[in-house]
This record gives structure tokens, C-alpha cells and sequence, in this order.
């Protein structure tokens, strides 16, 4: 275990993936714990992250010194670098010389920690104070036009440190150096892979589920819960029942693909409510997008629920009053992170009105995919032999295609935008851009009509528009510039095959300011 400390800014989950990439286990803990509570995790070294610009700006985290002293190796980037130069007795000055961004950066004696790096090199580099003289006993290993000290080490105390940011892409050999530290001077052994965590989560599952325990899950066509419920199903078996709500709201094939391809590489017990019926009555009449996506939650909610109770019925009623009802769910990493959470279970409560239930049904979360990264994630769902389709699948909001139709939804426009969204799908997946756009949304103006001209005879359809996005983490978005032809195929075989589309149309706005849905 390699704890990264996070000193508030964006870098720690980042240096945290880093770490793993290494094949070493890493988590976070926040700047405020205290160093005897880390220390007692028994980390095979910690890493401190960047953070604010100045160790002298009012409010600036800092950390107990002890840790330098503690044996445990420390590895400090950007803020975590000065903060150890000043806790061991260097100087961290004010120099008033900026430096962010690319910088050249030139190696001195390389040391073991910049071992085989090129002498000149590029880093990112984002800070304001900078290190003017290294602790006693630590070598100085390069320099920039500004910074004198950016890297140092006194490997025989475990103890190193950048002034950059080995973690971003814009540095060049940063995992090098990472590794350099992990490895030669922590001593870390690389034995992270998805094989282990495979193997360990189902170990940890069937300790926590018991022999009698029952579990549930909610299947959602997405790459999280697939995941999850396939490997607690290799965990428990047929204890594990999934649920798959079938709200008529979803891309053509999708309902299939986990009904058969999922089933068939899982062999999981799996239970579809088809409830198409019952969403498109309770959305009939409806336009407004925050009112379909409150009626579509509530739906939903009501008929997971019910499936849930059926499921459990005889679980629950079993001897002693045990919990014996589990709930899985596919609560990755970083939402753990920004929920300040941290390795513990939690229970939640669910409210029932179905006979033969307590009212009141208490359930232990299950939550395999806790400690893992989406990318993680991923590789573990291949690891478990799941569908490269379910695999790789692009995100797709929860509401479906239900707020992708601007207007009412009805059946017949659901048939029409799932025609014309299986064939941009299917283009994407020609063309070998499924990996470049980050999701496609396909857009049916509903509410409005085009004039258009077919054969001799004028028209009077529907325009669709295309949403194609790169993003990574869709907080921010920009449109993606799709090649021409990709556009006049998709184009050309939209408006010949789906008769009641007569244009496509492109949408080239960013996010900020256009969200990456219509609604
Ligand atoms: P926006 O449109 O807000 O979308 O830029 C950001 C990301 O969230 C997805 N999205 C949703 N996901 N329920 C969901 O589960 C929703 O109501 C919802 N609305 C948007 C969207 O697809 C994109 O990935």
C-alpha cells in the first residue's frame, strides 16, 4: 500500500492512478489525518501531492515533520517537495519567479531517482515559492532557469522529491521517475494486477455476504454494475439475483445485450421487468425534461423496488433475524473520494409496502468496485470475460433516450431515434472512433418538422442532431471533429432508411456553455 496525502488540489486521484499503473496499490487520505494514523496503515511509502501554490499563503496545509522521521519512505511533488524541504530544515523562498507549465529542466547527477532520465527533459510545473536550498545530507539532481533546486534525494532514508509534476501527461518520463522512486527507493514489489484484485474482492465477498447470505443487484445496462454483479456472482453464485428494470428507454439492442451476452458470460440468475407499458403511460403528456427525468426516478424506483422484495421474500424471512440482504452496487473510487469516504461498509434503509416484508428493510451495501478506477474497472470486467460491448460502452444517462426525444415521448419517436442512433452507433464502430469520442448523444427534435424533398415528393419530417463529445470526466465537453465522410455516410443512411427523418444536423457547441444532453 502506497498512501498519496492530498493537499487539496486536483492531483491526487491523478497520482493515485499513476501509482497503480506502476502495479503498486495506492490510496488517498486526506492532508488532515494524522501522521500516526497513516503510519499505522503501514504503508510501504507515502506520496505527498501538489497543492496550493505558496507553504507560506494564509491557511496552507502542512504536514507533521515526523512523517520525514518515521522510516517510511516519502516522495514529494510540487508542494509535498517543499513541504518536506522546509520540515528538514532547507529553505523554501519567495523568489517571485513564477514558473507553470512546460518548462525545460536540466539533470545534474541523476542520482538513483532520475536514473537513465535524459539530461535535458520538459515538466509540467505549476508553482510560485521555490526551493533554494536542499535539507542537509539530500543531493540536488536538477535545476530549472528559476528553480535551483527541483529535484533531490538521500536515498538511504527513503526520502525524495520533484518541484514538477511527474503525474501529467505533459512530463516527460514522470512515470519513470515514479517508478524509480516506488521500486529502487521504496522498495515497493509490483504485484498490483487485475488478476489479484479479482481474486481478493471475491475473497472479501464471500466473507462479508456469509454462507446464507442473499444478495441483489440493479443491472443498468452500464459498465459499473455489470461489473460489480459479475463478480460477486463468481463470489456467491446463484445467491446473487439481478435485476433489470426494462423501462423501454433504452438503444436498440441494449436490453438484449444484457439479457444474453451478459447471461451467457456470467451465467448470472437475472430477473427483466418489463415495464415499458407502465413508464410510457406515466410519461404520456409530458415535454418538460426535469419533469420526464423526476417521473422516469420514481418509475424506476418503484419497480426495482417491487422486483427487489419478490426477490427477497424467502431470504429474509429466514431464521434469527440474521442479515442475510445485501445489496450490490458499482461505487467506484473517486465518488468514495469526494464523498470524503472511506474503506468502511454502510448500510441503507429501503422503504417497502409489499406484503410479507418488514416495512423497513435494512441492507448492507456490497460494494465491490470501491477501491478501483473506471479504467480499472474495465480491465477487470475483461478480466471476468465480460462483452467487450458492455465493456467498453460509452456513458448513457440513466434516463435513457427519454430525455434525448425533446417533446413528448411516445413509442413511435423512441422507434425512430433508436432506428437513428443504431445506425450512427454502427458507423462509429466502422469508422474506429468508438475509443476517441467520449459519447454520441442522438437527438430527435420531436416537436419540430423540416421541409424536405424525396424523390419527386415534398416532405415533412423530423431533424436529428448529433451530439458527438470528447471530455474527460464530462464536467467539461468539446465538440468532436468527426471526418466528413464519417458525417456524409451517417448522413446519407439516416435519411434513406429512417423514412420519418428528413436532416441531420450537427451540433459544435462546447460545454460550457451547452450541456452534452438536449434536456
Ligand atoms: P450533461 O448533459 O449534464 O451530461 O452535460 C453530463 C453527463 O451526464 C449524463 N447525464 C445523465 N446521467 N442521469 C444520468 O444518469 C441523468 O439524468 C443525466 N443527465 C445527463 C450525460 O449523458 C453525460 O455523460
Amino acid at each position: 500500500l502506497v498512501l498519496v496525502v492530498d493537499f487539496g488540489a486536483q492531483y491526487a486521484q491523478l497520482i493515485a492512478r499513476r501509482v497503480r499503473e506502476a502495479r503498486v496499490y495506492s490510496e488517498i487520505v486526506p492532508h488532515h489525518m494524522p501522521v500516526e494514523e497513516m503510519l499505522a496503515r503501514e504503508p510501504k511509502a507515502i506520496i505527498l501531492s501538489g497543492g496550493p501554490s505558496s507553504v507560506y499563503a494564509e491557511g496552507a496545509p502542512g504536514i507533521d515533520s515526523s512523517i520525514f522521521t518515521s522510516g517510511t519512505p516519502v516522495f514529494g511533488m510540487c508542494y509535498g517537495f517543499q513541504l518536506m524541504a522546509a520540515g528538514l530544515g532547507g529553505t523554501v523562498a519567495r523568489t517571485g519567479s513564477r514558473e507553470y507549465g512546460r518548462t525545460p529542466v536540466t539533470v545534474g547527477e541523476a542520482g538513483t531517482l532520475l536514473a537513465d532520465v535524459p539530461s535535458s527533459h520538459t515538466v509540467w510545473m505549476s508553482h510560485g515559492d521555490a526551493v533554494t536550498a536542499a535539507p542537509e545530507g539530500f543531493s540536488v539532481l536538477a535545476e530549472t532557469t528559476k528553480t535551483p533546486v527541483a529535484a533531490f534525494e538521500q536515498v538511504d532514508r527513503g526520502l525524495a522529491g520533484v518541484q514538477w509534476h511527474p503525474e501529467v501527461l505533459h512530463t516527460e518520463h514522470g512515470q519513470a521517475v515514479l517508478e524509480h522512486f516506488l521500486v529502487d527507493i521504496a522498495g515497493c514489489r509490483q504485484t498490483w494486477t487485475m488478476v489479484n484484485i479479482v481474486e481478493e474482492q471475491i475473497e472479501s465477498i464471500r466473507a462479508q455476504i456469509g454462507e446464507r447470505g442473499q444478495a441483489i443487484c440493479g443491472l443498468s445496462g452500464g459498465v459499473d454494475s455489470a461489473v460489480a454483479a459479475a463478480i460477486v456472482q463468481r463470489a456467491i453464485g446463484d445467491r446473487l439475483t439481478c435485476v433489470y428494470v426494462d423501462h423501454g428507454l433504452m438503444r436498440s439492442g441494449e436490453t438484449e445485450q444484457v439479457e444474453r451476452d451478459f447471461v451467457a458470460a456470467t451465467g448470472v440468475d437475472l430477473r427483466v421487468v418489463d415495464a415499458e407499458k407502465q413508464f410510457l403511460d406515466a410519461l404520456a403528456g409530458v415535454s418538460d425534461p426535469e419533469e420526464k427525468r423526476k417521473i422516469i426516478g420514481r418509475e424506476f424506483i418503484r419497480t426495482f423496488e417491487a422486483a427487489e422484495a419478490e426477490v427477497l421474500a424467502d431470504a429474509v424471512t429466514g431464521e434469527g433475524g440474521d442479515k442475510v440482504a445485501f445489496l450490490v452496487q458499482g461505487t467506484l473510487y473517486p465518488d468514495v473520494v469526494e464523498s470524503g469516504g472511506g474503506a468502511g461498509t454502510s448500510n441503507i434503509k429501503s422503504h417497502h409496502n409489499v406484503g410479507g416484508l418488514p416495512e423497513d428493510l435494512e441492507f448492507e451495501l456490497v460494494e465491490p468496485l470501491r477501491t478501483l478506477f473506471k479504467d480499472e474497472v474495465r480491465l477487470v470486467g475483461e478480466q471476468l470475460g465480460l462483452p467487450a460491448e458492455i465493456v467498453h460502452r460509452q456513458p448513457f444517462p440513466g434516463p435513457g433516450l427519454g430525455i434525448r426525444i425533446i417533446g413528448e415521448v411516445t413509442r413511435e419517436r423512441l422507434d425512430i431515434l433508436r432506428q437513428a442512433d443504431a445506425i450512427v452507433r454502427e458507423e462509429m464502430t466502422r469508422a474506429g472512433l468508438d475509443r476517441d469520442i467520449w459519447q454520441m448523444p442522438v437527438v430527435l427534435l420531436a416537436d419540430v418538422r423540416s421541409v424536405g424533398v424525396q424523390g419527386d415528393g415534398r416532405t415533412y419530417g423530423h431533424p436529428v442532431v448529433l451530439r458527438p463529445v470528447t471530455s474527460e470526466d464530462a464536467m467539461t465537453a468539446d465538440w468532436a471533429r468527426l471526418p466528413y465522410d464519417v458525417l456524409e455516410t451517417v448522413s446519407t443512411r439516416i435519411t434513406n432508411e429512417v423514412e420519418e427523418v428528413n436532416r441531420v444536423t450537427v451540433d459544435i457547441t462546447s460545454k460550457p456553455p451547452g450541456t452534452i444532453e438536449w434536456e
